[in-house]
């Protein structure tokens, strides 16, 4: 591999699979037992909180089960040990970056552990429950939301990423199908500005081909071989 400096990595559901989370499109994945109408929109929220807070409530306390996985593990050796720049951008809401040790994450569509503040706009750690309306930490008022980017929301630091992205020589996409925009784009945007574009995933994703490389695997095997090949560069 010829020597990047500057490396922009967007990671999307596949990486957690193998760590037991479901992706969202797969065979099985969320989007078929649940409508991303009633649970992942500002619309559905406002039709039925108890089922859009019950259904992250669920989520955030299913992470207590599961651990991150090599791929996971071998991005923060990457943070840790390359020389040059890098941005870790993620899609995902879970924290099996943070827990395998990456320190500066980009979660562009938010966090489950994390409370919005409907009233005063704060948003706040949080572990535990939101049915129940518990008051806001910082203004008391119990008007809390899962702090995740819902379907028809600007996703977070968009300008941390377009300026990353604006410099970085390697553009790597892990485990997402490229079905949602913006990130699905940061592959074109990349390739425009000059960096060479890598995508690790376990199948071709819906840009596959926009690529100027692909490999297709577990994230958990492509992704500690690349990292080797970076760092050994
Ligand atoms: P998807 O479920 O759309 O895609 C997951 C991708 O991971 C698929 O292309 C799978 O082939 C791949 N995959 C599955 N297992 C894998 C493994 N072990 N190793 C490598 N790849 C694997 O999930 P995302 O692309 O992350 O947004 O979805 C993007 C956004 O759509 C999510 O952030 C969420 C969702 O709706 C919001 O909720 C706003």
């Amino acid at each position: 591999m010829t020597q990047v400096s500057r490396i922009v990595i967007l990671t999307g559901a596949g990486i957690s699979a193998e760590s037991g989370i479901d992706t969202f499109r797969d065979s099985g994945g969320l989007w078929e037992k649940h409508s991303i109408e009633d649970v992942a929109t500002p619309e559905g929220f406002a039709r039925d909180p108890d089922l859009v807070l019950g259904f992250y409530d669920a989520r955030r306390a299913a992470l207590a089960d599961v651990e991150p996985n090599a791929a996971h593990t071998a991005l923060a050796r990457l943070e840790r040990d390359f020389s040059g720049d890098l941005l870790l951008v993620t899609q995902n809401v879970d924290d099996l970056h943070e827990r395998g040790g990456s320190t500066t994450i980009c979660h562009m569509h938010g966090e489950l552990k994390s409370a919005l503040c409907t009233s005063c706009g704060t948003r706040s750690p949080w572990e535990t429950t939101m049915i129940d309306r518990p008051p806001c930490p910082v203004c008391q008022a119990p008007t809390l939301r899962p702090d995740v980017v819902w379907f028809g929301e600007i996703p977070y630091q968009m300008r941390r990423i377009e300026e990353a992205m604006m410099g970085c020589d390697l553009f790597v996409s892990i485990g997402t199908s490229g079905a949602v925009y913006p990130a699905a784009g940061f592959v074109q945007q990349a390739k425009r500005l000059g960096a060479r574009t890598l995508e690790l995933n376990l199948e071709p994703s819906e840009g596959t081909s926009i690529f100027h490389e692909a490999r297709h695997g577990p994230a958990s095997e492509l992704v500690p071989a690349w990292v080797e090949e970076v760092l050994g560069a």
